[in-house]
């Protein structure tokens, strides 16, 4: 069955009456008008369907456990999307774990995962009372367990490997493969064992954790994951005596963001993890275990746009023609960062004939300022409305302050109505944070 990963844009958008880009019942150049821009829009009803069709497809998996990887978009409205369709959170700061709790987020239902946790998250993880810490390393299993000491508790715990599997996806975002900064090494589990058993007594092992990488449109890595994780699980039964039977797979599927992309649907990924466990159960006679896992970028990747307004333009005589917008780098990342592409559209004219080839251009003092190279658009006026999709996961978070540009709005879309999740960002909040030293006045 087809998912909303698997389309470029949310699934309620449509061209209105008006002749304008519509999602979520709500016009977007209204939006644009109302909110501002550069703006996030997200469209509800996507997210929603994409919660959905992860619980839909492992119904016949009870022992399922779905995390949010709030890493690809946090807020508390987002928390609370989740706390809704039952989902549980995987964070990986302080900052996610603040959130979570401002939230009113039930905290029994979050992970905290990150290959560098300080002392100070580690504590607040623990008094937030978060349900498992995925320990990423030597030097982390002694914090923990330090901590927990320290705090009179026994701190479930899940062991992060590198499983040395390889997907096709950008280099960054690869993390499951051998030379990884995350997680231990196969050859390094046993050491890693011992030491809970003989020494961090206030540490409960309780299973396996790995993420292979992101925009991941194959499924038979997952297949490899899984076995790759029972092996792990077999071993350390025959040799220790020890039944691990909670394993996390991580997050990775992959969702569309032009044409070429061609992205697995959930059911396909479920059908393969659960063939898998039962395959591997079987094979190593080994109970079914409970399995997390994480989803991010499919979550909320397609359920949002980022709108932007058409500002100064450029010819280069022989050369390209620039458009400038009124965001950039500073609110997405991703294009200078991995050389991402986007689909777009103008929202105020959606049919016009795409006759144009232009490069979309940030605003930002940087030449690799560039939002999309090189596309083919209807001819841009000034105050156009510019719609790029799928920017929902990794846009906003990875959002900075770059030349001092403020952080975008974010509005909840759905039938009609639109509500700010995130305010725009004031000058007054750009430097709160700023101190002048009294000698410097
Ligand atoms: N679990 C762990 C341990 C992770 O490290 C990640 C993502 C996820 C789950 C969620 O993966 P997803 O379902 O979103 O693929 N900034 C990059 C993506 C970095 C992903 C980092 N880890 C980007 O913009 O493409």
């Amino acid at each position: 069955m087809k998912t909303a990963n698997q389309d470029i844009k949310p699934v309620t958008t449509k061209i209105n009456e008006n002749g304008n880009i519509e999602i979520g019942g709500c016009d977007l150049v209204d939006l644009a008008n109302t909110y501002g821009t550069p703006l996030y829009v997200y469209d509800e009803e996507t997210i929603r369907s994409m919660t959905k069709g992860y619980k839909d497809a492992f119904k016949n998996y009870p022992k399922i456990n779905m995390m949010f990887a709030a890493k690809a978009f946090m807020t508390k409205a987002i928390c609370k999307i989740m706390q809704q369709e039952g989902f549980g959170l995987d964070l990986c700061s302080g900052g996610e774990i603040y959130t979570a709790v401002s939230s009113g987020f039930d905290m029994t239902k979050t992970l905290f995962n990150g290959n560098n946790k300080s002392y100070d998250e580690i504590n607040y993880a623990i008094e937030s009372g978060i349900n498992t810490i995925s320990v990423d390393n030597f030097f982390e299993l002694a914090l923990l367990n330090n901590i927990a000491k320290t705090q009179n508790k026994i701190v479930r715990i899940l062991l992060r490997i590198t499983p040395g599997i390889e997907c096709h996806t950008h280099e960054y975002i690869q993390t499951g493969h051998l030379d990884s900064k995350f997680g231990f090494d196969l050859t390094q589990t046993d050491e890693a064992v011992e030491l809970i058993r003989d020494e961090y007594i206030n540490l409960k092992l309780v299973g396996l954790h790995a993420h292979i990488g992101s925009q991941i449109f194959e499924k038979q890595v997952y297949y490899d994951e899984v076995e790759v994780i029972f092996k792990e699980i077999k071993r350390i039964k025959d040799k220790y005596g020890i039944n691990l039977n909670e394993i996390n797979l991580g997050g990775g599927l992959g969702i569309k963001y032009t044409e070429e992309d061609r992205p697995i649907s959930i059911y396909d990924i479920a059908e393969t993890i659960i063939d898998s466990i039962k395959v591997h159960s079987k094979k190593y006679n080994i109970e079914e275990p409970y399995v997390f896992i994480e989803p991010g970028r499919s979550i909320v990747g397609t359920a949002g746009v980022t709108l932007y307004t058409a500002g100064s333009s450029k010819q280069v005589p022989k050369g390209r023609k620039y458009q400038s917008v009124d965001g950039g780098m500073s609110d997405n990342a991703r294009p200078s960062l991995y050389q991402a592409k986007y689909s777009v559209e103008v929202a105020n004219n959606p049919n016009g004939e795409a006759v144009e080839k232009v490069t979309i251009s940030g605003k930002h003092c940087e030449s690799g300022d560039i939002l999309a190279k090189d596309i083919m658009l209807p001819e841009i006026e000034e105050g156009d409305t510019i719609c790029f999709y799928t920017t929902g996961a990794y846009g906003y978070s990875m959002s900075s302050n770059y030349n001092r540009v403020l952080k975008p709005a974010a509005v909840l879309v759905n039938n009609g109505k639109s509500d700010i999740i995130i305010n725009r960002q004031t000058y007054e909040q750009l430097c709160i944070s700023d101190n002048i030293p009294t000698r410097l006045n």
